[in-house]
């Protein structure tokens, strides 16, 4: 296990068996039918790049970058899209993919955005739901795991831009906190 690392929550394995399920999961919903699918970078590249291969539809990919300014439960309200999507997806049906969904400010804010667009539909597709930390209505429509109020990395998860390729899914170490 890697030093920082104060305990596994899902081992690689896991995290996989999890992954096809999801991916099974989502072609029979939407049989017969055509997905773009968004994915929010960085954290969601691995979970993306695994899920996409397991749902047996026609999917086109692509990806959306934003980041919330300000730590404030009101500031993290505003989203800055430093990187839009490419694809028009008027019409189409769309599944956002995100890492994690934490207070839920990203996924309903890009939601919301892409909504504008006048997709067929979205849907939301998670990793992980840290359920507790919610501050809106905001609930994935395909969760991975739920997991309790702790500082997980790995699998595209960071910490300050450290152990995204980690490839299982971990607590930190408080001590690493400590030094940063
Ligand atoms: C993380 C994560 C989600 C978001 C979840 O992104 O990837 O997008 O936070 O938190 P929320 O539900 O409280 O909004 P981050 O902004 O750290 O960027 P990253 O994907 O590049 O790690």
């Amino acid at each position: 296990m890697h030093k920082d690392i104060k305990q596994v929550l899902f081992s690689e394995e896991e995290i996989y068996k999890r992954v096809v399920e999801l991916g099974e999961q989502i072609t029979r919903d939407y049989a017969g039918q055509e997905l773009v699918v968004v994915s929010l970078l960085k954290g969601a590249v691995y979970f993306t790049a695994e899920l996409t291969k397991h749902i047996d539809l026609p999917v086109r990919l692509d990806f959306l970058i934003s980041s919330s300014y300000g730590n404030t439960t009101t500031s993290a309200g505003s989203i800055n899209v430093t990187k839009d999507i490419d694809e028009n997806i008027a019409g189409k049906h769309v599944l956002l993919v995100d890492d994690i969904i934490d207070t839920g400010l990203t996924l309903e804010k890009i939601t919301n955005l892409l909504e504008t667009r006048k997709p067929l539909s979205i849907k939301t597709a998670v990793l992980l739901d840290k359920g507790s930390r919610r501050v809106n209505e905001m609930d994935a429509d395909y969760v991975g795991f739920e997991i309790p109020d702790e500082f997980v990395v790995g699998y595209g998860l960071d910490f300050a831009g450290d152990y995204r390729n980690l490839p299982i899914i971990g607590i930190l170490r408080p001590s690493v906190f400590a030094k940063k």
